[in-house]
């Protein structure tokens, strides 16, 4: 794992906001590495900067100073239609608040997706179904988000961030309002997504119960980074546990 080139990197990234005359540091000196085909956590407390990190690696956002990778490209200069296209096309992302159309049907949420992501048409229902088998939801790919649980919501988000295939995807608290067995159900669908997709996904969260499930884990406190662990992940720690059923 150690030898392969970063999917995503940063190199002395700063973020500072402007709130009227008060500057916020929010990210200070932030260099990391986001390795391919890993779970990789981002934790600290509310505050200590995940979001704005996040946002910088997944192009919503851009740095003050310092750079950021993407597959070995710098991303952080491009103008803003190529930093679109990126998003659209290889990075998916998964919010805290779930964002699914509620007048939209599971299924028609992933293909409105799909559909910005610039995949032919054609081949929206084949991936609309497999993600959503993927994710364990394809019997109740018809219902609308109201007539599913807060569980089966955040999944038919991460079916909506995977539909396209991306190379990356950025979840930002996705168990934050999950109970702890949702939480982990959750997490070990992240894990199959990693083990069996080759998806490299990058969460936020401050539950240790989650960390541990993750192959490297980058600690923020007051936007630097002062904790860097990796975690030796069974294989086959997930063993039996597949999605649809
Ligand atoms: N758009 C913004 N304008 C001003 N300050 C911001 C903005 N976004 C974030 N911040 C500040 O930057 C710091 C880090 O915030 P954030 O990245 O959201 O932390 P976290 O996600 O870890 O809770 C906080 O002090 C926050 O108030
Ligand atoms: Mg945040």
């Amino acid at each position: 794992m150690e030898k392969k080139q970063p999917v995503i990197s940063t190199e002395g990234l700063n973020r500072i906001f402007q709130n009227g005359s008060e500057k916020v540091y929010a990210l200070k000196n932030i260099s990391i590495n986001v390795l391919p085909g890993t779970l990789t956590v981002l934790r600290g407390r509310s505050g200590s900067g995940k979001t704005t990190l996040m946002n910088l690696m997944g192009a919503l956002d851009k740095p003050t100073t310092g750079k950021v990778f993407f597959n070995g490209s710098e991303i952080s200069r491009l103008p803003e239609s190529k930093r679109d296209e990126l998003r659209r096309t290889q990075i998916g992302f998964v919010f805290q608040s779930v964002a699914l159309i509620s007048q939209m049907s599971a299924y028609e949420n992933v293909e409105f997706a799909l559909r910005l992501s610039g995949v032919p048409r054609r081949e929206w229902n084949r991936r609309v179904e497999a993600a959503l088998s993927t994710v364990g939801l394809k019997k109740r790919m018809k219902h609308r988000p109201a007539e599913l649980s807060g569980g089966e919501q955040q999944r038919v988000a991460i079916a909506r961030a995977i539909a396209h295939r991306p190379n990356v995807v950025f979840a930002d608290e996705p168990t934050g309002e999950l109970d702890t067995h949702m939480a982990l159900q959750m997490m070990r669908l992240f894990r199959e997504l990693v083990a069996r997709q080759g998806i490299t996904i990058v969460m936020t969260t401050h539950d240790p119960n989650m960390m541990e499930l993750a192959d490297h884990v980058y600690t923020l406190q007051d936007g630097e980074v002062v904790e860097e662990r990796f975690n030796d992940i069974q294989p086959d720690l997930f063993e039996g546990v597949s999605a649809d059923g």
